[in-house]
């Protein structure tokens, strides 16, 4: 974890003109890059943040080009590092499947078994002078099923609870994990998806550097009935993951909207 932050300060300490050597990418569904991820129009208030993204796995989304060369130890790093985070990924998918009263591997294979798009996102908040007039990441839930956030001694990320914002107090050694959209959607609603947003701060940049485990695009997904029962009342509407991606791609993120339009 230490050399994971160490590689992506180092990367982010650039010349601007190296870091644009690859700027991000608008494939459908699977921006790569640094930059900016969302399409803007010119009277968005855009959030504070630039965003380097690189695809872990399925190889075939990889786009090594993608990757930055400098620093020289970046790739390896990240990979030996998304190797680890997808264990803890998959583990953790396993103990909810168990817990929905499904198999260990239930959800992991629903989200596409070895097809799962696994991402790297790395977010860096400059210093900002005048903070309370920005985010750094607007409200919203994640789309992925979970994420496994990595930070620095930072503050910045709050969380909803009971319609007031919380903010994470980072511990030394310690990752986040945040519930995703999908998760809500297959248990039904018995899981929750977090909602969040980030801050920013005129002393010091920040940085926090994510893991999102997400279906593969073509799975088709909906409330799921525990092994051997019927569901009861499906309280949502069941969608191919790449649709849902759709929708999340080109607006502002606004709270939990997308997965509340799931709703019947
Ligand atoms: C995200 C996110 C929070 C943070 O990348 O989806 O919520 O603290 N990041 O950077
Ligand atoms: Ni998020």
């Amino acid at each position: 974890m230490e050399d994971v932050r160490r590689v992506v300060k180092e990367f982010l300490n650039l010349p601007m003109e190296e870091k644009m050597k690859r700027p991000m990418k608008f494939e459908p569904y699977h921006p790569t890059g640094y930059g900016r991820t969302f399409d803007i129009s010119e009277d968005t208030i855009l959030d504070w943040v630039d965003a380097l993204i690189n695809y872990i796995s399925p190889p075939a989304l990889k786009d090594p080009e993608y990757w930055p060369d400098k620093p020289a130890a970046y790739r390896e790093t990240i990979e030996a590092y998304g190797a680890e985070v997808i264990k803890l990924e998959k583990t953790m998918l396993g103990i909810l499947s168990k817990s929905l009263g499904l198999d260990f591997s239930h959800l992991e294979e629903a989200f596409g078994g070895d097809e799962a798009q696994v991402v790297l996102r790395v977010n860096h908040y400059p210093r900002c002078q005048q903070p309370d007039l920005v985010m750094g990441l607007s409200p919203h839930s994640d789309g992925s099923a979970i994420t496994v956030l990595l930070h620095d001694e930072v503050e910045g990320l709050q969380v909803k609870k009971d319609g007031l914002w919380w903010t994470v107090k980072p511990i030394p050694g310690a990752l986040i994990v945040n519930m995703g959209d999908m998760m809500q959607l297959v248990s039904n609603g018995r899981f929750t998806s977090m909602e969040h947003r980030a801050v920013v701060r005129s002393d010091t940049e920040r940085i926090s550097i994510v893991v999102f485990y997400a279906p593969t695009v073509s799975a088709f997904l909906g409330p799921i009935a525990p092994k051997g029962t019927q569901q009861n009342t499906a309280i949502y509407k069941p969608i191919k993951y790449g649709d849902y991606l759709a929708t999340y791609m080109n607006k502002e993120l606004q709270g939990k909207d997308r997965i509340n339009s799931l709703l019947i």
